[in-house]
């Protein structure tokens, strides 16, 4: 299965993919991570990717692309995966429907977790006593909610239409949220796609 997390910064997409991952068996691709991997090499381009995320950008679609198709060649990624935080613009979602074509698969769930923005904004700040992301800072958040609001918000409508789209509500515990989560999944694999 491969199944695609939506949700503004702090909605709880990494939490609950790596539930999923114990669960289905599948790898978790975030590519926050993979950026912040890349960031951490002493490299010009290292740097210039830094200076996105630390500014609440998104890094450029085909930069991240090429990235995550990198992975996506990876044989734990065979049986399926879990997209953590990608798609996350139109273009990239056009891409990865671009690059799973040919292979005669595609995504078969979007979750669109949804949390209210006071909330997110809290949980961010309190993360950021403990992790120290650099971008846990109340204006980067600011700016990551609004990326969210104008380049990645517009791909759930991308998906509603393709009949993918699940809508969670993820203003509850962690457990009530994958407790959903799961259910969508036994959902679906009872060949009840699109009724969601
Ligand atoms: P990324 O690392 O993906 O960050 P993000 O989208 O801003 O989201 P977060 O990781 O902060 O939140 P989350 O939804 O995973 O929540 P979490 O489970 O951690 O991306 C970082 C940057 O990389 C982007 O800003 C961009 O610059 C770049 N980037 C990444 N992907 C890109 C792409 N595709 N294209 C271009 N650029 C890209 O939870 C947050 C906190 O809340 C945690 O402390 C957690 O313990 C807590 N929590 C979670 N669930 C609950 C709950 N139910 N109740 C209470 N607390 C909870
Ligand atoms: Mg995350």
């Amino acid at each position: 299965m491969r199944i695609v997390f939506i949700g503004p910064p702090g909605a709880g997409k990494g939490t609950q993919c790596q539930r999923l991952v114990e669960l289905l068996g599948i790898p978790q691709l975030s590519t926050g991570d993979m950026l912040r991997e890349v960031q951490s090499n002493e490299s010009a381009l290292g740097r210039w990717i830094g200076r996105h995320l630390d500014a609440g950008e998104l890094a450029p679609d085909h930069l991240v692309m090429r990235i995550l198709a990198q992975r996506l060649e990876d044989d734990e990624c065979r049986d399926g995966c879990l997209l953590d935080g990608v798609p996350r613009t139109v273009v990239q979602a056009h891409l990865l429907d671009e690059y799973f074509q040919p292979k005669g698969y595609g995504i078969d769930l979007v979750f669109d977790l949804q949390v209210p923005r006071e909330l997110l904004v809290e949980r961010l700040l309190k993360r950021a006593e403990i992790e120290h992301r650099s971008d846990d800072q109340l204006e980067t958040i600011q700016a990551r909610l609004k990326v969210f609001e104008t380049l990645t918000a517009p791909l759930l409508e991308y998906y509603r239409r393709r009949r993918l789209l699940c809508t969670i509500d993820g203003n509850s515990t962690p457990e009530e949220v994958f407790a959903q989560i799961r259910d969508a999944i036994r959902h679906y694999d009872q060949g009840q796609a699109g009724s969601f």
